[in-house]
C-alpha cells in the first residue's frame, strides 16, 4: 500500500496524514474484493524494515493501526471478512497486539474473504523463521531431513493456511517487491499503478483484476 507519504506531500500536509487517508482506502479494496468474490486480500500495510523510519511516524503507524482494528472491527463482522495477520507480530507494541488478537478472535467465524494483514512482515525474515521450524522438528525427531520438498516447507511459512498470491498489486509505480512474500510470489502476475494508495479505489481494483483475467499463466509450461 505505498504512496502515502507522497499523496501527504502533494497536497503539503503531514506524512501522517497520507496513511489516514490510506487507512480509509483499504475499506474500498475490501469491499471491492467482496463484490468480486475474491478469497483472501494480503495488505502490506508494516514491513519488517519500516521500524527504521522516524520514532514519531512509527508511532503514529502503531497508534492508527490499533483505532484502525477496534474500530473497523464490526464492519468486518458485517462483511462477513476474516481477519489474520502475518509477521512478526510479537515486535508489534502491546496494545496493538492485543487489540490484532481480539479483532483475528472476533472475526474467526466469518467465511467470506479473509484479510492478511502483514505486520512487522519481511520475506527473507519469513524464509528464515520457516528454516528455524524446520529444524526444531528435526531436532525433536518429527521429521527425516530426505523428507524436505517445495511443499514441506511452503507449510513452515507463516503463509502455511493460505494459497500463493494470483495477483500482486503495488500502488506509487513503484517496480520492486519490496521483501514481500518472496517465496510465494514466484508465479504471481504482477500489475503496477501510479496511483498513490490513498487514490486507489474500486474501480482500479476493477481494473487490475481485468487485466490479470486477459494473462496467459503458463508455470514455465508451453
Ligand atoms: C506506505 O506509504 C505506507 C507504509 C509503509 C505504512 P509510504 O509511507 O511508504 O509512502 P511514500 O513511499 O513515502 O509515498
Ligand atoms: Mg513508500
Amino acid at each position: 500500500m505505498d504512496g502515502n507519504g507522497r499523496w501527504a506531500k502533494e497536497r503539503g500536509l503531514p506524512r501522517i496524514k497520507g496513511h489516514e487517508k490510506g487507512a480509509d482506502a483499504v475499506k474500498a479494496c475490501v469491499e471491492g474484493c467482496g463484490d468480486l468474490r475474491i478469497e483472501f486480500l494480503t495488505l502490506y500495510a508494516f514491513s519488517a524494515e519500516n521500524w527504521q523510519r522516524p520514532k514519531s511516524e512509527v508511532l503514529a503507524l502503531m497508534n492508527l493501526l490499533e483505532r484502525f482494528l477496534k474500530e473497523k472491527t464490526p464492519e468486518l463482522i458485517e462483511k462477513n471478512v476474516r481477519l489474520q495477520a502475518i509477521g512478526r507480530l510479537t515486535d508489534l507494541p502491546e496494545a496493538c497486539q492485543k487489540q490484532l488478537h481480539k479483532s483475528i478472535e472476533q472475526t474467526a467465524h466469518n467465511h467470506g474473504l479473509t484479510l492478511i494483514l502483514a505486520l512487522s512482515y519481511g520475506g527473507r525474515l519469513e524464509i528464515v523463521d520457516g528454516i528455524k521450524s524446520l529444524l526444531h522438528e528435526i531436532e525433536q525427531g518429527h521429521i527425516d531431513p530426505a523428507m524436505i520438498d517445495v511443499e514441506m516447507f511452503s507449510k513452515h511459512l507463516y503463509t502455511r493456511y493460505y494459497p500463493d498470491p494470483d495477483l500482486l498489486i503495488r500502488t506509487s509505480g513503484e517496480m520492486r517487491i519490496s521483501n514481500f512474500l518472496l517465496w510465494q510470489l514466484s508465479y504471481t502476475e504482477m500489475y503496477v499503478t501510479p496511483k498513490l494508495w490513498p487514490d486507489f479505489g474500486k474501480e482500479d481494483l476493477f481494473e487490475a483484476v481485468n487485466e490479470f483475467s486477459r494473462r496467459q499463466r503458463r508455470y514455465g509450461g508451453v
